[in-house]
C-alpha cells in the first residue's frame, strides 16, 4: 500500500528562498540580485525567491522585472493600516510587487515575542491580501534534547494554520527550521529533516486530506549550503530550501538553485 510520502514528487516544483535578515543596502541588494538573476533569472523548473529588508524591496523590484525569480519580505503587520509604528503592512508589500512573505521565524519569536497567536493572525492577513506566506516553525536545542521536537513543531503549525481554508493551504510554504541549526553551520541530518518533514505532512493530511497535504511545499531551514542541499532536496518530503547565510553571496545561492534544479 503506498504511503502519502511514497507519491510523486514532481507535484511539487522546489522552492528555494533567501533569507537576507538585516543585510544588504539597497544598493548592496540590487547588485547582489542582478548576479543571481544573470544566473539563474529565467529558471522555472524551480521556484526561487529573494527576501531583502524593506528598504531594499524597491531597487531589488527594479532588477527583478521580467524574470522568474520573485521578491519576498521578511516580516509584515498583521493589520491593515493605523497606528503602529515602524511596522508595514500586506497592502504595502504588494505595491511593491512582493509575492511571498516569511512569517514566524524563530528570530522574530525569540528576539520580538511573536506568538503562535500573533503569527496566525500574519498569516490569514497575508493570504487575504494574495501573499504567499513562508511560516517558519522549528524547536530550540532544549526542546529536541527534551524529546519535545514533535510536540513543538506541531502546536506551533496548527496554531498558525488555524482559520487557514482549504483552498489556501496550497498558497502556504512551511519552512521547518530547527533553531539549534540557524546560522550555527550545525545542520540537521537528512533523517533528522526527514522525519519532522513527514511528520508535518501528517498534520497537513489531517488538517486538509492526503491530495492538499501532497501540494504543499515543505522547506527546510538552517546552516542549507551547497555541500549539504543534494542530499537535503533528495529527501521526500523536503521541497527546497529558506537559506540565510548562504543567500548573502551570489554564487552559493546559484548554487543551491542548481542543486535543487538536479534534486527536481
Ligand atoms: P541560515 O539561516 O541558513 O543562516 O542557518 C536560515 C534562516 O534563518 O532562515
Amino acid at each position: 500500500m503506498s504511503t502519502p510520502t511514497q507519491s510523486p514528487i514532481q507535484i511539487r516544483r522546489k522552492l528555494i528562498a533567501g533569507n537576507w535578515k538585516m543585510n544588504k543596502t539597497a544598493a548592496d541588494g540590487a547588485a547582489l540580485t542582478k548576479e543571481i538573476v544573470e544566473q539563474v533569472g529565467r529558471e522555472t523548473a524551480v521556484d526561487t525567491v529573494v527576501c531583502p529588508p524593506f528598504t531594499a524591496l524597491e531597487s531589488v523590484r527594479h532588477v527583478l522585472e521580467g524574470q522568474a525569480v520573485k521578491l519576498g519580505a521578511q516580516n509584515m503587520h498583521a493589520e491593515k493600516n493605523g497606528a503602529f509604528t515602524g511596522e508595514i503592512s500586506a497592502e504595502m508589500l504588494r505595491a511593491h510587487y512582493v509575492t511571498h512573505v516569511i512569517l514566524g521565524h524563530s528570530e522574530r519569536r525569540q528576539y520580538f515575542g511573536e506568538t503562535d497567536a500573533l503569527v496566525n493572525k500574519k498569516v490569514l492577513a497575508a493570504l487575504a491580501n494574495e501573499l504567499r506566506p513562508i511560516l517558519c516553525v522549528g524547536e530550540t536545542l532544549a526542546e529536541r534534547e527534551g524529546g519535545k521536537t514533535l510536540e513543538v513543531v506541531k502546536t506551533q503549525t496548527e496554531a498558525a494554520l488555524a482559520g487557514v481554508k482549504p483552498e489556501q493551504i496550497t498558497s502556504v510554504i512551511i519552512a521547518y527550521e530547527p533553531v539549534w541549526a540557524i546560522g550555527t553551520g550545525k545542520v540537521a541530518t537528512t533523517a533528522q529533516a526527514q522525519e519532522v518533514h513527514a511528520f508535518i505532512r501528517s498534520l497537513l493530511t489531517a488538517l486538509y486530506g492526503a491530495a492538499l497535504a501532497q501540494k504543499v511545499r515543505i522547506l527546510y531551514g538552517g546552516s542549507m549550503k551547497p555541500a549539504n542541499a543534494p542530499e537535503l532536496l533528495a529527501q521526500p518530503d523536503i521541497d527546497g530550501g529558506l537559506i540565510g547565510g548562504a543567500s548573502l553571496e551570489a554564487k552559493s545561492f546559484v548554487d543551491l538553485v542548481k542543486a535543487a534544479m538536479a534534486a527536481s
